[in-house]
């Protein structure tokens, strides 16, 4: 009976580990806000390129220390958010689906990304019919497609990349226009855990959220607003913006290694660590 009056265990943070990745970047050579397609982008906010430069170089070094590979697309002049790599497709299995802008300032991004698959020793490439942003508004978990529609991609994109892919398709909607990316209010931390900021969803598609992922991380607005849901997980460790301070204690506590980066300068035009990142799965 003694056992009764034990306290009881502690709940065990989960071990978590990491996977090698394998990211696609593109350096802001170019950058600049020179039109404003998001509500973050303000025409009057004067942006410091050579810092966006530098900070963007920490976010690669950092990619590199953590042991994954980074390759480096050209930056093309007249593309000034051609740095948000995340927009320029979706690449799973070794296929690759090209993007395809809602804005026509962005048009020409995606040929550009879409050479580079081409270079790319990949299986497939495939230049998409409907409006996407790739990685933008797909996000993998595991075998399975997060796919966010509102903004920019549209819902006949789902269903192409569930025909190309062969994989589920769970189409989410956005209601926020500050979050006009799947990936400025959802991040995928491993194979089967997603930390996601509800406000952004509709509310059916925050039910479709709960019932699939009852376990997530809940971020408030405040992690949400300083783009700390713009994250990259590798299974362990966590690359986010160093100001979405309760989701980094709250990914600590679930047995994550959160590393804060400072990219001040790209999120003027809407963009952190996710966005700057595509990633190359094989
Ligand atoms: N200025 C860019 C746009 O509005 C930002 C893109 C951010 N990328 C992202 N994956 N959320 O299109």
């Amino acid at each position: 009976m003694t056992a009764l009056l034990l306290p009881a265990p502690a709940a065990a943070t989960p071990q978590r580990s990491a996977r090698g990745r394998r990211y696609l970047m593109c350096p802001p050579t170019y950058f600049e806000v020179s039109y404003a397609i998001n509500p973050w982008m303000d025409l009057n906010c004067a942006v410091d390129v050579a810092l966006a430069n530098r900070q963007w170089e920490v976010l690669r070094q950092t990619y590199l220390a953590l042991g994954h590979d980074v390759d480096v697309i050209t930056p093309e002049p007249g593309l000034p958010d051609m740095v948000f790599a995340a927009n320029g497709g979706l690449v799973i299995e070794g296929r690759a689906m090209g993007a395809r802008f809602a804005y026509e300032e962005r048009h020409a991004e995606g040929p550009a990304y879409l050479a580079w698959f081409e270079g790319a020793g990949l299986k497939s490439v495939t230049d998409a019919v409907h409006v996407n942003e790739g990685e933008g508004d797909f996000l993998v978990v595991d075998d399975l497609v997060l796919a966010g529609t509102g903004f920019r991609t549209v819902p006949g994109a789902h269903a192409e990349v569930q025909e190309l892919f062969g994989m589920p398709v769970i189409s989410l909607e956005l209601i926020d226009p500050r979050f006009y990316h799947l990936d400025t209010a959802l991040t995928v931390l491993d194979e089967r855990t997603i930390a996601y900021y509800p406000g952004a969803f509709s509310e059916g598609s925050r039910e479709v959220l709960r019932r699939l992922f009852p376990d997530a991380v809940i971020a408030d607005h405040e992690d949400a607003a300083a783009l700390g849901l713009n994250a990259v997980s590798d299974g362990l460790n966590v690359v986010l913006s160093h100001g979405a301070v309760a989701l980094m204690d709250e990914l600590r506590a679930r047995g994550y290694n959160p590393i804060g980066v400072d990219l001040s300068e790209l999120t003027k035009a809407g963009g952190s660590a996710k966005c700057c990142t595509l990633e190359i799965r094989a």
